[in-house]
């Protein structure tokens, strides 16, 4: 079978999506798999060839590298093809989107252009087999906006939150701040809309907080979404499956700051986590149950972690996102709650291939 591993993208989260290929791309079991590397640059470049991580990994931000990343030392000129542009302002060129003979396309790609369903959407039409949720599932699991609908509109207990628009922010950013401290108490968790990895994320304790964080997401998306800030712990689980999906055992990340950005995420902040998690078996039944919910309700295929808020205080547990592409080495959350499930990465990858060819 021939997987060509997508990496890279045009995202904030280009760095980190390096980090779960590489994982990938070593674990494939070489008598099972041809692996076809195709890294996309930050400016829509699609790399083919076993020349292309090293030619992403020497034009990224090192700042951004996540702490484990390898720097490959094939020569940069090695074969890498450029075998097509989705660079936007009309440079797109998909005539022959990928190499010849791929069978399967594992599109590990984090946030917009990537995990949102443009490259599902490619793929499609493409006529390519590849793992993971399909469109909508991605686009609705990428905006954080839907994604709450969605949720709504499967009963799943949601903490209160807003949509702000850019440009109603802009025009007239006092009716905004009054508007959501109407509706919301500091502290306040202030996103993009569309964006992964805490990216363009911050917590806002006053107005000019609010301002600043608004002016931070605003740099990322048209969208805004403001949600009510709780003490909270932060559970995870891992979702497996198409029809019948499989849930793993729960796991707990405890943010090494006061909130679990990008810096406590990948750049050597040290959260520790916990799997599985110290919470009572009732509630990891619960948590299992709401996330199998969860993946449904966004109509999700393949792979998803679910992230839920553990209120400190009352102890109720709310939903937070889902990820349809979350983090992947063995050491990221998704593959350490599968294999204290019982499924090693190597495993867990040819049942994702396998989800992908059904
Ligand atoms: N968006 C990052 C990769 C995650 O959810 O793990
Ligand atoms: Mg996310």
């Amino acid at each position: 079978t021939t997987v060509a591993v997508l990496f890279g993208g045009q995202s904030g989260e280009h760095e980190v999506s390096l980090v779960s290929a590489q994982a990938v791309i070593a674990a494939l079991d070489p008598t099972r798999y041809r692996v076809v590397p195709v890294g996309i640059s930050k400016d829509g470049r699609w790399l083919a060839g076993s020349g292309a991580m090293a030619a992403l990994v020497a034009a990224a931000d090192s700042t951004r590298l996540p702490a484990g990343a390898h720097y490959p030392q094939e020569d940069l000129e090695a074969d890498e093809v450029e075998v097509a542009h989705t660079g936007g302002a009309g440079q797109v060129s998909v005539a022959r989107l990928l190499p010849p003979g791929v069978d399967v396309v594992f599109p590990v790609l984090h946030g917009p252009r990537g995990e949102d369903g443009t490259v599902q959407g490619l793929l499609e039409l493409a006529g390519v087999a590849y793992v993971g949720c399909g469109v909508a599932a991605s686009a609705v699991g990428m905006d954080k906006a839907l994604m709450k609908a969605a949720f709504a509109a499967a009963g799943l207990p949601l903490l209160p939150w807003l949509l702000v628009r850019r440009h109603e922010w802009q025009q007239n950013p006092e009716a905004t701040y009054n508007q959501i401290e109407a509706a919301l108490t500091y502290p306040v968790f202030v996103k993009p809309a569309n964006m992964g990895s805490s990216v363009g994320v911050s917590k806002a304790k006053d107005r000019d907080g609010l301002a600043e964080a608004l002016a931070e997401a605003a740099r990322y998306d048209r969208r805004i979404v403001v949600e009510q800030g709780i003490p909270a712990r932060e559970i995870e689980v891992s979702v497996l499956g198409n029809d019948e999906p499989e849930v793993s055992i729960p796991g707990e990340v405890v943010p090494s700051g006061e909130w679990y950005d990008y810096h406590a995420k990948y750049l050597g902040g040290q959260s520790a986590i916990h799997i599985p998690a110290p919470i009572s078996a009732d509630l990891s039944e619960e948590v299992r149950r709401l996330a199998l919910r969860a993946f449904q309700s966004i109509d999700g295929a393949g792979l998803a972690r679910v992230d839920f808020l553990l209120d400190k205080e009352s102890g109720q547990l709310w939903i937070n996102e889902v990820n349809t592409m979350p983090g992947f080495t063995p050491i990221s959350m998704y593959a350490k709650m599968w294999a204290a499930s019982g499924l090693d990465y190597p495993t867990l990858l040819d049942r994702l291939i396998s989800l992908a060819l059904e």
